[in-house]
């Protein structure tokens, strides 16, 4: 009992110590600088995504697809939300969200995409939701227990980009036909 007591002082003491931190304890077991620098290669990801699905958005507007505009932009949406999250998650780890337009593409998992039949975008677009899935799977057996904060927002991230495959996979088997 008194174990306990003690613990939870030390704990406490620890806690207040590192609150200058901000939500990095010294509980914090993950390498924060390599989790911040591959965060931001996750932010430039769904930054170019969101860039890809909303050049989708308008162009399948010019070429009057009906239906098929609406998914790109809720997609776009979800990417651009994903983007804020992950931003919110290197603030908190005490890290800068590197959104620079210079050498974004670089960083980026996946790429922006030049399709311009809709066929082809879609297929971009299923590929670019690919790697993030395949990438995103590394990220989280790479994090383990370190970090389960970061690891949750991956977790949620990688179900998003699946179901977005599966939307994206789905449409191509409709327009292709
Ligand atoms: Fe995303
Ligand atoms: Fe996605």
């Amino acid at each position: 009992m008194n174990t306990f007591k003690a613990d939870i002082e030390e704990i406490r003491r620890r806690a207040l110590e590192k609150m200058e931190q901000g939500a990095v304890t010294s509980f914090y077991k993950a390498d924060r600088e390599k989790v911040i620098e591959v965060l931001n290669e996750v932010l430039a990801t769904e930054t170019v995504c969101t860039l890809r699905y909303r050049n989708h958005y308008f162009m399948a507007k010019g070429i009057h697809a009906s239906g098929v505009e609406a998914e790109f932009l809720e997609h776009a949406n979800d990417e651009q939300d994903h983007a804020d999250r992950v931003a919110k998650r290197i603030t908190e780890l005490g890290g800068t969200p590197n959104l620079n337009p210079e050498g974004l593409a670089t960083r980026s998992h996946a790429q922006y995409g030049t399709g311009e039949r809709l066929e082809d975008m879609i297929k971009e677009d299923l590929i670019a939701e690919r790697i993030a899935v395949a990438t995103y799977s590394e990220i989280i057996r790479w994090i383990g227990a370190d970090d389960p904060t970061t690891r949750r927002l991956m977790e949620e991230l990688l179900a998003k980009e699946e179901e977005h495959a599966d939307d994206m996979a789905k449409l191509l088997s409709r327009v292709s036909k």
